[in-house]
């Protein structure tokens, strides 16, 4: 079912509990994000993708990722106000990851070149991603948040390799900030286990039948690990779905079968 809304002035047509942001995309409206990706549910922490929603004679300030678009509202994208709290929502994420290019870029797509306040000593910006990506799209649910308000931090960020973690990498991928990394000797480690101890992370998330291990489940040289990147364009993980590239993992995937000499 369709609603009529209005953005930036001009009256569009949108699924009912469409999200707002993925509207504004198809328009070509960009606004800034650190805490969204397409395919992960919505969360609204970086309080970047700010709009102004006027209904009823008032207007309010939301986050445009979390809003499902309601029948008859005026969405405003661009206003001196909406302007001044990104800056300020950049400045506090920049005070963070004052050297992450990725933080870097999008505070300088809004004009703001260095954070006045001082650095945190803490990388983290609580966006979620790592801890949507492991729980939604691979299913691990290895990561998770502790804590509340200035407290609040992920619990596993800076410990131990969670025992449901299968090493598939999807959260360092994600993390705009650069605050979780594979550790490579961690990452070996939990590769070198055979599959019966921790099956195979391709096979767990969706993306082949574990039968179609053509290294006999030696983790630590996967050949699927090697090329998948390269082939996908991005996290294997994320290329889950997808049209164009499922088909050409899908390809590469059988060749690799062909070429293991598997019927
Ligand atoms: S490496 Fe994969 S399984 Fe482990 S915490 Fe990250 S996303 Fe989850
Ligand atoms: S570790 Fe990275 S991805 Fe996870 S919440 Fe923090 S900034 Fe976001
Ligand atoms: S993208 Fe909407 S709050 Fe981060």
């Amino acid at each position: 079912m369709q609603v009529r809304v209005t953005v930036d002035g001009r009256g569009v047509r949108a699924e009912r509990h469409q999200m707002l942001l993925g509207l504004l995309h198809s328009l070509g409206v960009r606004l800034p994000t650190l805490c969204h990706l397409d395919g992960l549910s919505p969360y609204g922490a970086c309080r970047l993708c700010l709009v102004e929603v006027a209904r009823g004679g008032g207007t309010r300030v939301t986050t445009a990722c979390n809003l499902p678009v309601e029948d008859g509202a005026v969405y405003t994208t661009s206003s001196p106000r909406l302007s001044r709290l990104r800056r300020l929502a950049a400045e506090l994420h920049l005070a963070r990851c004052p050297d992450e290019p990725e933080v870097r870029r999008v505070a300088r797509a809004l004009g703001v070149r260095r954070a006045r306040l001082r650095p945190v000593g803490d990388t983290c910006i609580l966006c979620g991603l790592c801890e949507r990506v492991c729980r939604e799209v691979v299913g691990a649910s290895a990561l998770g948040f502790e804590g509340r308000g200035t407290s609040r931090a992920l619990a596993s960020a800076y410990g131990e390799v969670p025992e449901e973690c299968i090493g598939c990498g999807a959260c360092s991928f994600v993390c705009p900030t650069g605050t979780i990394r594979m550790q490579e000797a961690a990452v070996e480690s939990l590769r070198r286990l055979p599959g019966s101890e921790r099956p195979c992370r391709h096979a767990l998330t969706g993306m082949m039948p574990a039968a179609l291990c053509s290294m006999s489940y030696q983790c630590a040289s996967c050949e699927v690990d090697q090329r998948l990147r390269e082939i996908v364009s991005t996290h294997p993980v994320l290329a889950l779905g997808r049209g164009p590239e499922a088909r050409r993992l899908a390809e590469y995937l059988v060749t690799t079968r062909r070429g293991a000499g598997r019927p």
